[in-house]
């Protein structure tokens, strides 16, 4: 029996390179192993837990399809689907609310974070941890891909799905697991190396985005924020610089060792540019593919392979939902 692979991105507009070397790169590893078997998925329905508009929603959805293939993602030997595809999350999420309590959602560090920023809070965001649990637990995943700041919804999913085999009858619900790499999984701000780089930030130079221009990509590295002692060292006390090492290290398989001896007789100012060019190096395949995919002639395979991963999605989802509607006590 092949393990249970299954992830998902929200679309919300281009990717970083955190989330590249932190998940996508790892999906795509992963997609070449013959343990496993894949699902990929983009969370459309989870990105409405804040304000969207709604034609832009459009254009970002299908934006990360071709991401995930411009990164590598395969759909022959995966399955990629929209979520809004297979009601039967939605349906999952909505039984899975009733296996949850009020207080462990209110301590999610991102809901905390997130609600922060916002007046009217949505119940949406509140909830948006069950129904990343229903994403997980329809599909029997084994190991679940993630950044290290989705671990705590990790833990939500397998408690819920605990549980609720508690409640009702074990065996409904495998348990799944993270599975979170190590040194990429934290790529953080060039702004602020101690707050993680997100899609989401204000501060546009704060990230790297997988379709940033050469020349963007050196001017984000050169303006990043460093100490001021202009040595090349890998230390906790200088977030900046670890950060630069842990991208170089991601993208050229380099040690840090490796990179220190490298730059033990230069400064920040080569450094830099050398952590830029390595890095436009790396995106540049993947931006050739985005252009070519992203363009009238292939809007029909683009719709084939979602409809494909769509159907098969819901041929799993389908029967686990029965499953689950039995088991709670609802008549067939
Ligand atoms: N919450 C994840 C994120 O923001 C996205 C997501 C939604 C997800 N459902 C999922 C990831 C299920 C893994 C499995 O990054």
């Amino acid at each position: 029996m092949k393990k249970q692979i299954l992830s998902g991105i929200q679309p919300s507009g281009i990717l970083t390179l955190g989330n590249y070397l932190g998940a996508l790169r790892n999906f795509v590893k992963i997609q070449e192993d013959d343990n496993y078997e894949c699902k990929f998925f983009i969370a459309d329905l989870h990105s409405i837990t804040v304000p969207q508009e709604p034609e832009q929603l459009r254009k970002n959805i299908k934006s990360i399809l071709i991401q995930y293939l411009a990164c590598g993602l395969d759909p022959e030997k995966n399955t990629i689907f929209m979520q809004s595809h297979v009601h039967e999350h939605a349906e999952l999420g909505w039984i899975l609310n009733n296996c949850t309590y009020m207080g462990e959602l209110s301590r999610m560090t991102q809901y905390k974070d997130k609600s922060k920023k916002q007046d009217n809070i949505r119940v949406g965001l509140f909830d948006y941890p069950v129904l990343m649990a229903a994403d997980i637990l329809l599909y029997d995943a084994d190991y679940v891909p993630v950044g290290e700041d989705q671990r705590q919804h990790l833990e939500i999913a397998r408690d819920i799905a605990k549980r609720f085999n508690s409640i009702y009858k074990d065996d409904v619900f495998k348990l799944p697991k993270p599975l979170i790499t190590e040194n990429t999984a934290r790529i953080m701000s060039l702004q602020e190396p101690t707050k993680k780089m997100s899609k989401s930030d204000d501060n546009k130079d704060a990230s790297i985005f997988l379709l940033d221009s050469r020349d963007e990509i050196m001017r984000k590295v050169k303006r990043a924020v460093t100490d001021s002692e202009n040595c090349v060292k890998y230390s906790d006390d200088k977030p900046g610089i670890k950060n630069l090492m842990n991208i170089y290290s991601a993208v050229t398989d380099k040690s840090y060792t490796e990179i220190e001896e490298e730059f033990k007789d230069s400064g920040y100012g080569q450094f830099k540019t050398a952590v830029a060019t390595a890095v436009a190096d790396t995106l540049e395949p993947i931006q050739e593919k985005y252009n070519k995919l992203n363009s009238p002639e292939y809007e029909d395979y683009l719709k084939s392979i979602c409809e494909k991963g769509a159907k098969h999605a819901h041929e799993i989802a389908k029967n686990k939902l029965k499953e689950v509607y039995d088991t709670v006590g609802f008549i067939a």
